[in-house]
């Protein structure tokens, strides 16, 4: 094989095999194949595409290019939950509790947040004492006593992916829906479980704007999970307005805990039921009524606060918090936010109220940043309200008070007014599969 030829045959617009894209996957995690020329390809694909067939070709190629996690032994149907990201995204609390309070496997790997997006790492380590960092032994053991265990990665899985995405990042090709697909899809292959339930977002807070470019994303990746044998579907959810009324770590693990307890808020309540009723039924449970009416049960009962504490637990973490949750340090300062005019709040850019969310200490930057854990924005006005001047419209939570300044005018900027309220927009709009797209009324 010839880098050369696979550039040229590509740039071309021709379609690689699954012998060339085995050979490029293998020569990238070996270093064999030079990341000048590996960056060539990545913009050829970025402009000419794959494929339905090479797209999936070349994920599994990347999800065999290091260990695939082995979950049989564990008993039951092993079920992973993917989010695109977003901003207050905490769905992964309470869809992996309720879904192992009904008996499925939730034995999960999740991420560190990056950016404007945050992630469940974070969040759950916000937890006094709580582990991520765990052995596959570990891993396994939890996940084998309790149902549920939600771990950082660990392990060598899908290199070549690594590989590839730290070039993408620094070669402007991370927006190609194949390289999007084929990322993602080849972590979630690697780390084993028999479902894969994608949370495909889209809006301002998303990096898909448009609901259509969701779908597409979505279809390609339930297309690869079902050319992999995995049952895979996908929800295509509004990230235009940022989920619940909290974004940052410990915040966001309190309105996790009020859910669970059935005090949530809507939206959020609502997303999390849709994707757990969806997990469901992908894992064969009985109808989407009857996974629904389970899934209910597991929120109305208790069982899934249950579950979730029966996993701090079994990580090291203190039962105490989940218990009673005004135990979480609470940030030195807490600024509210007021309305600058009185007016609908036709718009909030999500994505900058991610970034302002960082400002605040609650994120980063740069992958090896440290965040602070209490640090964040708390929303009393959201999307679709009409306020008065002066009003409050967030709090802003540091410990960080020299922060608070830019954070506040970063918030207000990324706040729409108008006399005219917006067109309401419904938190779920599509269910995908491979064989199908069903629009949500
Ligand atoms: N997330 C990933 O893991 N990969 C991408 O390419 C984009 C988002």
């Amino acid at each position: 094989m010839h880098m050369y030829d696979l550039i040229e045959k590509k740039k071309r617009g021709g379609a690689l095999s699954r012998a060339e894209l085995d050979g490029l996957v293998a020569g990238a995690v070996s270093g064999d194949i030079p990341d000048y020329q590996l960056s060539a390809f990545l913009m050829a694909v970025y402009f000419q595409g794959m494929t339905a067939e090479e797209t999936a070709d070349f994920t599994l190629a990347m999800a065999h290019s290091g260990e695939m996690a082995d979950l049989h032994d564990l008993p039951g149907v092993k079920v992973d939950k993917h989010s695109t990201g977003g901003v207050g995204d905490k769905t992964t609390l309470t869809v992996a509790p309720i879904a192992a309070a009904c008996g499925l496997v939730v034995a999960k790997m999740s991420g560190r947040g990056l950016g404007h997006t945050g992630g469940t790492v974070d969040k759950l380590e916000s937890i006094p004492g709580f582990r991520t960092a765990l052995s596959r032994e570990e891993f396994h053991a939890i996940a084998q006593k309790t149902g549920i265990c939600v771990a950082g990665q660990s392990g060598n899985l899908a290199p070549a992916d690594k590989k590839l995405y730290a070039l993408r990042d620094v070669t402007a090709t991370v927006d190609s829906m194949p390289l999007i697909a084929s990322s993602i899809m080849s972590k979630k292959l690697a780390a084993g479980a028999d479902v894969i339930l994608l949370d495909v977002k889209y809006g301002s807070g998303a990096f898909l704007s448009e609901p259509r470019d969701a779908v597409a994303l979505a279809q390609l990746m339930a297309g690869i999970g079902a050319a992999a044998g995995r049952r895979t579907a996908a929800l295509i959810t509004d990230m235009d307005v940022p989920l619940g009324v909290t974004i940052g770590n410990s915040l966001e693990v309190c309105e996790a805990i009020e859910t669970l307890r059935g005090h949530g808020p809507l939206d959020y309540t609502r997303v999390a039921l849709e994707l757990s009723t969806a997990l469901l039924v992908l894992a064969g449970r009985g109808t989407p009524g009857e996974c629904r009416a389970q899934a209910e049960n597991a929120l109305q009962s208790g069982a899934a606060l249950a579950k979730f504490r029966e996993m701090v637990v079994a990580q090291g973490g203190d039962p105490a918090y989940i218990d009673d949750s005004s135990r979480f340090p609470r940030a030195a300062c807490i600024e509210p936010v007021a309305a600058p005019v009185g007016s609908y709040l036709r718009h909030m850019d999500t994505a900058a109220i991610g970034r302002t969310s960082v400002i605040l200490g609650a994120g980063r930057e740069r992958a090896d940043e440290p965040i602070d854990h209490a640090a964040g924005i708390v929303l009393t006005r959201k999307t679709g309200d009409l306020v008065r001047q002066g009003d409050v419209l967030a709090y802003l939570h540091t410990n960080t008070p020299a922060a608070l300044s830019e954070a506040r005018t970063a918030y207000l900027q990324a706040l729409s007014f108008g006399p005219e309220p917006p067109a309401p927009r419904a938190e779920i709009y599509a269910y995908v599969d491979e064989r199908q797209v069903r629009l949500y009324e």
